[in-house]
């Protein structure tokens, strides 16, 4: 009796720890989705859908790791939950380091670079100039488009 009743409740822990890792993941997939940063990000879609790369989705510029994406994620939702941010009118912060190293990494990465030899040379002379990309090209989001946002200063928070 003892026996069975112990390899039940490891069969039960089981399907409960894969019901949670599964959920989680989903969780994680659906999060990751443009339709979801959409809901709080209107302008950005907007000013992106008219930008130079409406295939490329945001969180592939925008991510900073899974884990660091999913717990700054967190904090957002619970931000806009209380009221404490208000997404479609409030400043927000940028890093645009972080952004500028997943440009790098789609952009100069090796086979893409390996078909046009140039474009790394011209780039390299490009960059002693200036490191971010930015500063020469109007990447992601049509600026002017973006700005009708006027986010204006944050009381809150
Ligand atoms: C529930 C509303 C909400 C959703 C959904 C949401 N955000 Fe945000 N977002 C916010 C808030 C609030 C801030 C400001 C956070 C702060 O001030 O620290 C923000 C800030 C940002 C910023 C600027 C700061 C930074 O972290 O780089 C970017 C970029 C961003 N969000 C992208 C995204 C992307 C990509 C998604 C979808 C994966 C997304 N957001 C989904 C509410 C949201
Ligand atoms: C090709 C890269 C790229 C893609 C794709 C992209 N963004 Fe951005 N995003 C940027 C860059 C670059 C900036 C910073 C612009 C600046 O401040 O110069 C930015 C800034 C932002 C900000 C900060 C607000 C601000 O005013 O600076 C938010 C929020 C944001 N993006 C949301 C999104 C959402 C939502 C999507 C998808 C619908 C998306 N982005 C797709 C590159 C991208
Ligand atoms: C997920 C990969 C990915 C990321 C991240 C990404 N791009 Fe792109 N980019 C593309 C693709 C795909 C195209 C369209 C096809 C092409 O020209 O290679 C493109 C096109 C471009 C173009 C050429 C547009 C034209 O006029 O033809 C520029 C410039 C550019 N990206 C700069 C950037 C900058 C700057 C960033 C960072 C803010 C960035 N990209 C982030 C994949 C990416
Ligand atoms: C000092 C200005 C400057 C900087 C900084 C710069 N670029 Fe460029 N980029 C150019 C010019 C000019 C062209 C067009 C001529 C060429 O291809 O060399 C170009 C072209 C491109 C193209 C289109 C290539 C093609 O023909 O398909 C992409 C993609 C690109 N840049 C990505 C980037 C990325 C990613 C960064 C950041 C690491 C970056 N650039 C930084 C000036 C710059």
């Amino acid at each position: 009796m003892e026996k069975i009743s112990s390899k039940l409740w490891l069969i039960g822990g089981t399907v409960i720890v894969v019901v949670l890792v599964v959920a989680a993941w989903g969780m994680a997939r659906q999060t990751s989705k443009d339709n979801f940063c959409v809901t709080c990000h209107a302008y950005e879609k907007v000013s992106w859908d008219h930008g130079k790369h409406p295939e490329v989705g945001c969180i592939a510029c925008h991510t900073k790791g899974v884990v660091r994406d999913k717990t700054a994620g967190m904090r957002k939702v619970f931000l806009t939950l209380t009221d404490q941010v208000d997404p479609h009118h409030d400043n927000l912060p940028s890093y645009k380091d972080k952004i500028n190293d997943n440009c790098i990494a789609c952009h100069f990465e090796e086979e893409r670079v390996a078909l046009m030899p140039f474009f790394k040379e011209r780039h390299d002379e490009y960059r002693k100039h200036t490191e971010v990309c930015m500063g020469c090209h109007e990447a992601g989001h049509v600026i002017k488009l973006r700005d009708l946002r006027q986010p204006g200063v944050r009381l809150r928070i």
